[in-house]
């Protein structure tokens, strides 16, 4: 049946019977001749051809008959909607041109037509497509298969977008429940003697405060002054380790409080609210909290907000998607600032989307290389330096979108073209 397809007879792609090609090329005389018999085969063979064009646009799979140059020859009807072409458009060109997205992948092909072989590729990423389109790299499965060697071979391609997208949902959620009990666990153990640390810390500091009676007379029984002692500890750079203690305590306990998160899961109350107003409630806390609009050497992003009007109200907890947004803006801004991005920028978008409410929150910052972007939602994962990241920001965000509010978070980001993150709320 393939070798058809990779035959190079059909000029035009008007496929003609059989039957009147055969008449055509001078068989006409055979009719006359009418032998029932032959009469008959050509029938028969005419209705195998219609058969076997019907089988292969029945199939979802995109097939492609091609020639050694691998320039179209026969394409079915998936291949011509994937391509977005006619079939009259389709055969005739080349498959690179036919599907330029795919040509990265594609690379190999023509060898492997000239050599007889076989080509295989599963999930292979198409290039993306017009900035803007569908958010979200695309995933083919690719195989050639030669039909003769050095002469032509047929082409399969299927889109596996969504099988892979699955994949990896499953795989994330189930780090992120595995983590949920882990976390929970870790939290409680470590939050006891990180709490009698940092409380040890505080009254040393105390300790060493003159103003206090208690010291003022220990200091006496002892035979000095606090005076002296704090003096003391101030050379010796005392005071500052332990400045020092409870700046990383406070940093550890932050931690320990975004793990707990994972496993308050649900018990949070949740309440029609506008998304428009968690943007602008996130941003003043951003403001407050690491001076987006003041502290020396971060430069101040300028803020867009382009909501659309008819977005109505989610059901949500609002303290958790303002943390989400929070965790967005902060690193945007860390991204940004880090690369010295000369125009910082943020955009806000909502929109209705189907039965979801969008949120994107978009930065004009260095963006990310793909071995990061795959990873961004992995709990511990960050690409910062030791006490400057904790590579749980984007993981409890994921989990609060995704496991407390049924939602989908995506982000779509290339290196050099900034970073979009895509929050999706079910209405
Ligand atoms: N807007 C962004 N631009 C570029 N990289 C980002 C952006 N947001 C997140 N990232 C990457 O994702 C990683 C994980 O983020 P996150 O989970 O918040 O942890 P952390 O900020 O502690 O590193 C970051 O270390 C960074 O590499
Ligand atoms: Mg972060």
């Amino acid at each position: 049946m393939l070798r058809g397809m990779g035959s190079h007879d059909e000029q035009d792609g008007a496929p003609g019977t059989v039957r009147d090609r055969l008449i055509g090329l001078g068989a006409g005389s055979i009719r006359k001749s009418y032998y029932p018999e032959l009469r008959q085969r050509l029938e028969e063979l005419d209705r195998m051809h219609g058969y076997l064009v019907s089988v292969l646009d029945a199939m979802p799979s995109a097939i492609l008959g091609v020639d050694a140059t691998l320039r179209v020859t026969r394409a079915n009807r998936a291949a011509a909607a994937l391509a977005g072409l006619s079939r009259g458009e389709l055969e005739g060109r080349l498959l690179g041109d036919a599907f330029p997205a795919l040509r990265a992948p594609l690379a190999g092909a023509a060898l492997a037509v000239a050599q007889g072989r076989a080509l295989e590729r599963h999930a292979a990423e198409a290039e993306p497509e017009t900035p803007g389109a569908a958010p979200g790299p695309r995933y083919y499965d690719i195989i050639v298969s030669p039909i003769e060697a050095g002469r032509s071979a047929v082409v399969r391609l299927d889109d596996v977008t969504d099988r892979v997208r699955l994949d990896r949902l499953i795989v994330q959620t189930e780090k992120m429940v595995s983590l949920g009990g882990l976390a929970a666990g870790m939290a409680h153990e470590i939050n006891n003697p990180l709490g009698g640390i940092l409380q040890g810390a505080q009254n040393i500091q105390r300790r060493l405060e003159p103003d206090r009676p208690e010291n003022r007379q220990a200091a006496r029984e002892a035979g000095c002054t606090v005076e002296a002692v704090r003096d003391y500890a101030r050379r010796r750079g005392i005071l500052r380790f332990l400045d020092g203690i409870r700046d990383s305590g406070s940093r550890a306990a932050a931690i320990v409080r975004h793990m707990l998160d994972f496993s308050r899961g649900g018990e949070t109350r949740r309440a029609p609210y506008s998304l428009a107003r968690v943007v602008d409630e996130a941003l003043a806390l951003a403001s407050r909290d690491f001076g987006l609009d003041r502290q020396a050497g971060i430069r101040r992003p300028a803020v867009e907000r382009r909501f659309a009007p008819d977005v109505p109200e989610v059901l949500m907890s609002r303290t958790e998607i303002e943390q989400v947004v929070f965790n967005l803006v902060k690193n945007a801004v860390e991204a940004m600032n880090e690369a010295g991005v000369p125009e910082p920028r943020l955009v806000f978008r909502t929109r209705v989307e189907g039965r979801f409410a969008v949120l994107e929150v978009a930065d004009n910052g260095p963006g990310m290389d793909e071995e990061t972007r795959r990873r961004v939602f992995d709990p511990f994962f960050t690409t910062k330096e030791v006490g400057q990241g904790t590579g749980l920001g984007l993981s409890v965000s994921y989990f609060i979108v995704t496991t407390n509010h049924g939602g989908e978070f995506v982000v779509d980001s290339q290196p050099g073209r900034g970073s979009r993150f895509i929050i999706r709320l079910p209405l």
